[in-house]
């Protein structure tokens, strides 16, 4: 089973993701988890070009192509891979996250992208996607108190996350089947306990 968590800058499903992978792990389950921009050596080196800061003057589509390019090496070299040897993949971040920033985010024709993707990633998508809802300013405050470095992304500041967050609004309401919401304002415990619900359920059909 192939499961992506997606959301903005600073909704913590990156914690969510490893806590999730532990749980599914002490339960017995064959589970890998894994990241996107990244998954792979050659992907992970993509990732670096992609959020370095300096890296400023990429132009928008160059932007989706070079994710589509690291995603495709991640499902080729890693995800069908682990899929077929009868593992559940969690995946921080896939698909979705082009539509929502580059589509969404920069303003970029969905159609296109959409189509892009179908086109690369053929039936290699999710069997289940959680959103992790929680907006734009609940997670500035978030980001602030972390106090971390921003990459090239994270740069873009609060109207550019706000139209990402709009833009997985509308995924969820396209594809109300694979994605699922979860309120990622409240406590880690009970995203978490929420998230392993959702992801139970799938599992057990
Ligand atoms: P991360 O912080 O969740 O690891 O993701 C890195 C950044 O890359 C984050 O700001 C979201 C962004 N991103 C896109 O803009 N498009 C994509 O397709 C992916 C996978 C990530």
């Amino acid at each position: 089973m192939f499961i992506t968590f997606e959301g903005i800058d600073g909704s913590g499903k990156s914690t969510i993701s490893k806590l999730i992978f532990d749980k599914l792990q002490k339960e017995g389950h064959k589970v890998i988890l894994t990241r996107e921009p990244g998954g792979d050596v050659i992907a992970e080196k993509l990732r670096k070009f992609i959020l370095d800061t300096d890296n400023k003057d990429i132009k928008p589509w160059t932007e989706v192509l070079l994710y589509i390019a690291a995603r495709k090496q991640h499902v080729d070299t890693k995800i069908k891979k682990a899929l077929c040897e009868g593992n559940i993949v969690i995946c921080d971040r896939f698909m979705d996250s082009t539509t929502a920033y580059q589509g969404f985010g920069r303003g970029l024709d969905i159609y296109k992208i959409d189509e892009l993707q179908k086109y690369i990633l053929e039936d290699n998508i999710p069997d289940l996607t959680i959103f992790f809802d929680i907006n734009a300013d609940q997670v500035l405050t978030r980001i602030k108190k972390r106090n971390e470095t921003k990459d090239r992304l994270e740069e873009e500041g609060i109207s550019f996350q706000k139209n990402v967050y709009q833009g997985y609004k509308k995924l969820i309401e396209k594809y109300p089947d694979r994605i699922k919401r979860v309120d990622a304002t409240r406590s880690i415990d009970q995203v978490v306990n929420d998230t392993f619900e959702i992801i139970n359920k799938k599992i057990k059909g």
